[in-house]
């Protein structure tokens, strides 16, 4: 019988397109997902895609009875948590609400896994947990420093739960990504991104703003330490990252995996500016961004990309995909959100 993974979030960004990747390497995949930040119809996208359609219970994870009952009905054989809140500047407004989701949806998680013996879980972890490291590029032995924002702090916190719960549970193995910033589309065009009201991040700001439906990108700082003078980031493809999660439950299931907890950085390893990024989608797409340079956004760093030698070892995994292609894929999905 294949493995039923499940994924919670499954209907996200990435989760989606990591559902796309499981079930193409003949994974079967339960999506859980509350619908706050995702629509249904991303289901029928996925099944467009790989022609099977995903089991899908909308639910939030935190309930815990619902939860529950949807392992009492399958015989689940790994999980990859994506369900969470994201938005830096929302959770230092609201952060007993990131608490809450972010927390306890991992800690009814780990409960399950125990009580239905489920051994491996993938866990979205961030970049952020490094806060501005003074040495680029960035390894997995830089400590973490002390968050900047709620957000922040619930990453690293599911990474302690899972370091401690590892640590204590000889059953339970786990394994956190660190992203960097996931962009792009599947090359299909039938699923990407879906942000809500105003992006906050720069590449749907950016596709917005090109469709029209923006006057300009606003860039926050231009007067950086950098060679441009706008910041620094390491976006990398969300269907590189997506087969990042594949490889990653694929170790843990068929016991590759060396210690019980591991952790990797998951980005390309190129550091890009706003302004190449900027550059890059205009090369690959014809169309201008008109922008304008204000000041800097607080709690922004200036720099940071990943060092990804360890998953690029220890997993097999490498970043295939250029800024070009993020940008060319991104504006393809822009204009199939039009249609
Ligand atoms: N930016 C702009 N204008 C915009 C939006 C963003 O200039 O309208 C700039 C930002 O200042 C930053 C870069 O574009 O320099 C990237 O910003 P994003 O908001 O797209 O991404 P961040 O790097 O701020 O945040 C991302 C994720 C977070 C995660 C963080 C870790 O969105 O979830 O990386 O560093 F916590």
């Amino acid at each position: 019988m294949a493995n039923q993974i499940l994924l919670t979030g499954g209907t996200g960004f990435i989760g989606s397109h990591t559902a796309v990747e499981l079930m193409s390497q003949g994974y079967e995949v339960i999506i859980v997902d509350d619908l706050s930040n995702s629509e249904l119809k991303t289901l029928k996208s996925i099944e467009r895609i790989t022609g099977k359609k995903p089991k899908f219970y909308q639910a939030d994870i935190r309930q815990y009875e619902l939860i529950n009952a949807i392992f009492k009905e399958n015989k689940i054989t790994g999980i990859i948590h994506f369900a969470a809140k994201k938005a830096v500047g929302e959770s230092v407004e609201q952060p007993v609400m990131y608490y809450d989701i972010n927390i306890n949806s991992m800690i009814n998680l780990l409960k399950l896994m125990a009580a239905y013996q489920v051994q491996p879980i993938v866990f979205s972890s961030s970049c952020t947990v490094y806060g501005q490291p003074s040495i680029l590029p960035v390894t997995e032995a830089t400590p973490f420093l002390p968050a900047e924002s709620p957000y922040g702090n619930t990453k690293q916190i599911g990474e302690t739960i899972l370091r401690d719960s590892t640590a204590a549970n000889k059953n339970i193995n786990a394994i956190s990504l660190r992203y960097f910033n996931p962009v792009g589309a599947h090359e299909s065009g039938l699923i990407g991104e879906l942000p809500i009201g105003v992006p906050a991040n720069l590449i749907p700001f950016i596709t917005q703003t090109a469709a029209g439906l923006r006057q300009e990108l606003k860039i926050f700082g231009g007067d950086y330490n950098t060679p441009d003078g706008t910041a620094i980031r390491d976006y990398i493809h969300v269907v590189d990252l997506a087969k990042a999660h594949v490889v990653a439950i694929d170790r843990m299931l068929n016991a590759k995996q060396a210690k019980r907890y591991e952790f990797f950085n998951i980005g390309t390893g190129k550091g890009s500016s706003v302004l190449e990024v900027i550059q890059s989608f205009e090369k690959m797409t014809k169309v201008k961004v008109p922008y304008r340079i204000v000041d800097r956004r607080p709690g922004d760093i200036v720099e940071i990309y990943a060092d990804t030698s360890l998953a690029n070892q220890v997993l097999d995994w490498k970043s295939l995909l250029n800024l070009d292609e993020m940008m060319r894929s991104a504006w393809q999905w822009q204009l199939n959100l039009g249609k």
